[in-house]
């Protein structure tokens, strides 16, 4: 069973700060898959986290670009997979293999899209909508990393929410 650590924010600014928290502790080669419905955040999520990893730029979702990039402290891939057609998108998917494999921070809305393709070693974050403004966000990652970010996220793995 995969372990996950979850929490709710009640506004977009807290999941922004949340965000910020975990984008401090990425660095070359992370990648973090955003895995939610339209609204849920996921955009908000990584500009949270691009602004830790000192990008102070305008970050959006590349709808149909697919990918953006940014000059951060690391180079950040962006990706929305969103209008991504797998069946007419191999040979993006080779291309974006090879940057991800890279020394950048990559972050991918919509990860759901590449069915079982994702590196081994990458973080996933689901988002939903919990009524209102709140958004439930569940994070897992393989191995001793969840409990890493767990602390640095001030959330209680073992009670699973901090509010
Ligand atoms: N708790 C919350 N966390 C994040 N965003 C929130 C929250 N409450 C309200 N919002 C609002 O929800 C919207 C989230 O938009 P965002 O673009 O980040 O979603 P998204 O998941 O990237 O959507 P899409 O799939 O269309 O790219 C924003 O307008 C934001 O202000
Ligand atoms: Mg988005």
């Amino acid at each position: 069973m995969e372990r996950a650590l979850t929490t709710t924010t009640g506004s977009a600014e807290e999941t922004a700060k949340l965000a910020g928290c975990l984008g401090a502790l990425l660095g070359p080669g992370d990648v973090l898959a955003l895995i939610g419905e339209l609204g849920t955040g996921k955009t908000c999520f990584v500009e949270g986290a691009c602004r830790a990893l000192g990008y102070g730029g305008r970050v959006r979702s590349p709808s149909y670009t697919m990918l953006n990039i940014y000059r951060a402290r690391f180079v950040v891939y962006h990706f929305d997979l969103y209008r991504w057609d797998p069946q007419a998108g191999e040979v993006e998917l080779g291309e974006w293999e090879e940057l991800i494999a890279g020394d950048g921070v990559s972050f991918i809305e919509w990860a759901d899209r590449l069915g079982g393709w994702l590196p081994a070693g990458a973080l996933t974050l689901r988002l939903a909508h919990a009524g209102g403004t709140d958004r439930r966000l569940e994070l897992s990652a393989p191995g001793p990393r969840l409990a890493e970010l767990a602390r640095a996220l001030g959330i209680d793995r073992e009670r699973g929410a901090s509010r």
